[in-house]
């Protein structure tokens, strides 16, 4: 034969081969999504919420890292090395960021010798705890330690406020709306140090937890703030987060915060 068409077995063949590419760069997506949620298809990993005798923080992203087992269930005796590790891996952070993170925490909290951690130290009042948390009660007066237990009302109060989420500007007038309760239950303002903690943890919730919308979405808030857990929406960031960018959004919210301070007192 001087000439042939392509037989069925050849576009079969060419039609596997096609298939066989579309399915292996979907399968390929979908395996980029799972390394980005490891915690979803492992066991060892998944939610467990703490049982009698575990210990937490204030904080949820550590609090998160303890539920999911990527730092000890129990958050007693955390190494610098397992709280490094965890930082670098889950949430993407910078090696200096979670340098300083750990070393800050252990310096100020932890046990310097041995350079572990246990997560209720962290709740030592203005150590780097401090009052007007978005979801936490106040520190009763004259306690020692912050409650680390979050307050599902505040929860509540934010998903109220911010139906569509919570940006930059919500995340700032959202702190000016719980510094302004200080006043109402008497007690002393935020210091410089405290203040700057303050929207610094705020800056980073934005950076690690906001959507393609550049918002923090309520089921992020519920999830995130209230259950301590990784939203389902939460995939660890493609890029570092390093200090700089927490830095920029730390100084935008900080400078929110005292636009929106000096028009409260203009008024
Ligand atoms: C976690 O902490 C508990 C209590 O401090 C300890 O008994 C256990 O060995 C630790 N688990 C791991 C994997 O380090
Ligand atoms: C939770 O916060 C609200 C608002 O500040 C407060 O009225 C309430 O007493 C708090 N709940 C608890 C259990 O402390």
């Amino acid at each position: 034969m001087p000439f042939s068409f392509p037989s069925t077995s050849h576009l079969f063949s060419l039609f596997s081969a096609f298939v066989f590419w579309f399915s292996h760069s979907s399968s390929s997506d979908q395996e980029l999504a799972s390394s980005r949620r490891p915690w979803a298809d492992d066991e060892e990993h998944a939610f467990i919420a703490p049982g009698p005798g575990d210990v937490r923080s204030p904080c949820p992203a550590l609090n998160a890292l303890a539920n999911h087992g990527y730092i000890n269930r129990s958050g007693k005796e955390i190494s610098a090395s397992s709280l490094y590790s965890a930082l670098t891996s889950i949430y993407h952070l910078s090696t200096p960021f979670a340098r300083l993170l750990v070393e800050g925490g252990i310096a100020t909290c932890g046990h310097k010798f041995e350079r572990w951690l246990s997560l209720d130290a962290l709740a030592a009042h203005n150590v780097i705890e401090h009052d007007a948390s978005l979801v936490h009660d106040n520190a009763p007066l004259g306690a020692k330690f912050a409650p680390t237990n979050v307050n599902w009302s505040l929860v509540d109060d934010l998903i109220i406020a911010y139906p569509d989420g919570l940006g930059i500007t919500h995340l700032a007038e959202a702190r000016v709306k719980r510094e302004s309760m200080l006043q109402d239950e008497r007690r002393p303002e935020l210091d410089l140090l405290h203040g700057e903690i303050s929207h610094g943890e705020a800056a980073l919730a934005w950076l690690l937890m906001k959507d393609a919308r550049d918002v923090v979405s309520t089921e992020t808030v519920r999830q995130w703030f209230g259950q301590e857990t990784f939203p389902d929406s939460y995939l660890i960031p493609d890029e570092e987060v390093t200090l700089g960018k927490a830095r920029k959004i730390s100084l935008k919210i900080g400078d929110t915060m005292t636009k929106l301070k000096e028009a409260v007192n203009e008024l």
